[in-house]
């Protein structure tokens, strides 16, 4: 073979090399524009540090996990309510009709039916994944916010929850000014502007009327006391606490204890599911051991410990238990 015809032969070789590898390039890229392959070489060498679980330092499940914790922890059990998990089954049903013990409710699918039809069905919050790090900040109401100086920090959240009838104004810096979502039930609710979304706790089949009632009609006033005929707040931001997952944080987190949760426990479970990171503030006693609102003067006696509904020590106990292992921070305050 002479050396010219070498030289054409390998010549040829590298050019039928350079063209199959960029037509495949190029197919692979029109197949798919996102360049799935480079980006997934990427992702990989990203979740090599970050161990892929999410995209904070830490996450809230770990590929090397706490058995308490995953023995609790379900993620398939999704906090909100939309139409397709709003079937209950017949157990649930009763557990959560048990609650308040209604009389006579009405039809539960076409109550959900009609309640779909005014705040959006949307299945939010469920994207977990290695490059999301979402943090959150669960503010509760207890007098250790006051002369905290948490304001700042609470502010810097992604997720600022709130419950009950807390207000910021005149608060701002212990408890911050932000509040994203606003959790309460009608019998706790209150106005809120319209960049906040209201998140509700239904404890009976009329709370669901209620809220519908309360965004349009104003025809429900009383449920087992008077409750405000209409509310203030965007109908596009409301957002219903899953009686599912009611059941669930009563059974798998405080092994039925207590009649049912409180709403700062269910605040918090509602954090763990849709966060990365978790802080905690404005939860327990204050320094003196008193339980009071942070916007109310300090009555003695701790009227608020043992009101026979909730079992205020086991959910402190799970609370202290998920800060031991690293799933929330708790920020103790004065
Ligand atoms: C988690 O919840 C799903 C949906 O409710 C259920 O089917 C599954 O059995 C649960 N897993 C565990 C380990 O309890
Ligand atoms: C509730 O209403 C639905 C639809 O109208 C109906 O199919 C169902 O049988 C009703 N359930 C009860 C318990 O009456
Ligand atoms: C929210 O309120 C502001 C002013 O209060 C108003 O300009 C805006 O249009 C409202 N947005 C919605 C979605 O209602
Ligand atoms: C809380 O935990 C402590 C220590 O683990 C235990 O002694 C106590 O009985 C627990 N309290 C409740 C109400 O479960």
């Amino acid at each position: 073979m002479s050396l010219s015809k070498w030289r054409k032969i390998r010549a040829f070789t590298v050019f039928s090399c350079i063209v199959t590898f960029t037509t495949f390039l190029f197919s692979y890229t029109l197949r798919d524009p996102s360049l799935y392959f480079f980006k997934y070489a990427i992702r990989k060498s990203d979740s090599f540090f970050s161990k892929g679980q999410c995209g904070c330092r830490q996450c809230m499940t770990e590929l090397e996990d706490d058995p308490w914790f995953t023995e609790r922890f379900n993620l398939s059990v999704h906090p909100l309510m939309s139409r397709r998990n709003s079937l209950l089954t017949d157990d649930t049903y009763r557990w959560w009709q048990w609650l308040q013990a209604e009389q006579e409710p009405a039809n539960f699918s076409e109550v959900v039916e009609k309640l779909f039809q005014v705040i959006p069905d949307a299945d939010l919050y469920m994207d977990a994944g290695p490059e999301r790090c979402r943090t959150c900040a669960v503010v509760g109401n207890s007098g250790n916010l006051k002369g905290s100086h948490y304001g700042a920090l609470i502010d810097s959240s992604d997720v600022i929850i709130r419950m009950n009838m807390a207000p910021t104004s005149g608060y701002e810096e212990d408890v911050g000014s932000r509040t994203t979502h606003h959790v309460m039930y009608p019998e706790s609710a209150i106005d809120l502007d319209n960049t906040t979304s209201l998140l509700l706790i239904p404890f009976k089949t009329l709370d669901l009327q209620w809220i519908t009632s309360a965004l349009t009609t104003g025809s429900i006033k009383h449920t087992y006391i008077p409750v405000q005929s209409r509310i203030k707040a965007n109908k596009n931001r409301v957002l219903i606490y899953s009686p599912t997952f009611f059941k669930y944080v009563y059974d798998a987190w405080l092994e039925s204890h207590g009649r049912y949760p409180s709403t700062g426990f269910l605040s918090l479970l509602f954090s763990i599911h849709i966060c990365d990171k978790v802080s905690v503030y404005g939860f327990g006693a204050d320094q003196y051991g008193n339980w009071h609102h942070y916007w109310e003067e300090n009555h003695q006696g701790g009227a608020f410990r043992h009101t026979g509904v909730h079992d205020a020590d086991y959910e402190y106990n799970v609370t202290l238990l998920l800060a031991d292992k690293h799933k929330i921070k708790i920020f103790k305050g004065f």
